[in-house]
């Protein structure tokens, strides 16, 4: 009988693509709530043919050595990739994989629920009536700020940047992007969205939604100097990677009303939260819930299986990040 692969498993995931797992490989799950220990990690890793890992684990040369030649692939729960180093993997001769397309629309929604909440203080409102407060109707009680007809800036224009877009179009926003690459005509139209220099977007728009993804180039590509170029009546929106802001410039801005508010989904320090953020009112955080719906998570987790069977086969899996290696 031919031996089954062996896949670690760094944190659990949804239950369908486990079963699926667990039909053709032995799997050793890693249950620590607050992630598995690094020094941990080096020694389960001993043997495996594959890993499905999360954004919390680095997977550099090191992890790869500890794994042993036998290791085919790491595939990242995950569509972002910045914890692998992909040169690291191409080097041992080992596929990586992420988990794009599936979660687009879900991280969509995610970054204009913040959009919304942080603009209509609703965090606020929320605290407000849970602390018992004494209140009753008034014309000037928590105004916010509008977000139908006006200026959406979405910075990094890819797939999840593309599906904020159409939603934004929905709201009647003027929509303007910066990236590296303008988009064809085709997705400007769809999208109804138009390429302007960062430093424009940043002064004409009323919400900035940022979907970069994190490189040298984009840590930190928010600091002091763009919430000063930004409207006073504007809302900040990450649900890309915490480092893309300088959160402690953030919290400096939010708090002398440079900007108007943001709505954070990720965080510099992860999973710290700048102590400010969390005693400011016009700061809406929650914990990295971007894809987390039972849907996109029983997608994201199908979609880590195909690329280890794929890998295991010998074929080239469906969501490949270095082709390289297969030279
Ligand atoms: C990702 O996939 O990169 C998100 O940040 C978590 O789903």
């Amino acid at each position: 009988m031919a031996t089954r692969a062996k896949v670690l498993v760094t944190r659990p995931i949804m239950e369908a693509p486990t079963a699926r797992l667990r039909e053709r490989c032995d799997v050793t799950i890693d249950r620590n709530d607050f992630g598995i220990p690094r020094d941990d990690l080096l020694q389960k890793v001993a043997g495996s043919d594959a890993l499905i890992t999360m954004l919390t684990e680095r997977v550099d040369a090191d992890l790869l050595a500890a794994a042993g030649p036998q290791l085919k692939i790491v595939a990242n729960h995950a569509v972002g990739f910045d914890n692998v180093n992909l040169e690291d993997c191409t080097a041992a001769g080992v596929m990586a994989s992420n988990t794009p397309d599936v979660l687009t629309e879900t991280t969509a929604d995610t970054a204009f629920a913040l959009l919304m909440a942080a603009s209509r203080r609703v965090g606020e409102g929320e605290r407000f009536l849970r602390a018992g407060t004494p209140w009753i109707w008034g014309p000037l009680m928590m105004l916010g700020q509008d977000v139908h007809h006006k200026t959406m800036g979405i910075v990094g224009f890819g797939r999840i940047g593309q599906a904020v877009a159409r939603r934004a179009k929905g709201f009647g926003m003027d929509v303007v992007y910066s990236d590296a690459f303008p988009l064809p005509p085709a997705v400007e139209a769809e999208t109804g969205a138009r390429r302007v220099e960062l430093d424009d977007l940043l002064e004409r728009a009323d919400f900035v939604s940022i979907h970069t993804n994190l490189t040298p180039e984009t840590r930190h590509l928010f600091g002091a100097e763009q919430f000063k170029r930004m409207k006073e009546t504007a809302v900040l929106v990450n649900t890309s990677r915490g480092p893309v802001v300088d959160e402690a410039a953030l919290a400096n801005a939010l708090e002398s009303g440079e900007i108007f508010a943001a709505g954070l989904d990720v965080f510099e320090r992860e999973p710290e939260v700048h102590p400010k953020l969390v005693q400011l009112d016009n700061a809406v955080v929650i914990p990295h819930l971007g894809s987390a719906t039972v849907d996109t998570r029983d997608a994201m987790g199908h979609l880590a299986v195909d690329n280890v069977f794929a890998a295991l086969d010998g074929d080239r899996p469906p969501t490949l990040l270095n082709p390289d290696v297969l030279r």
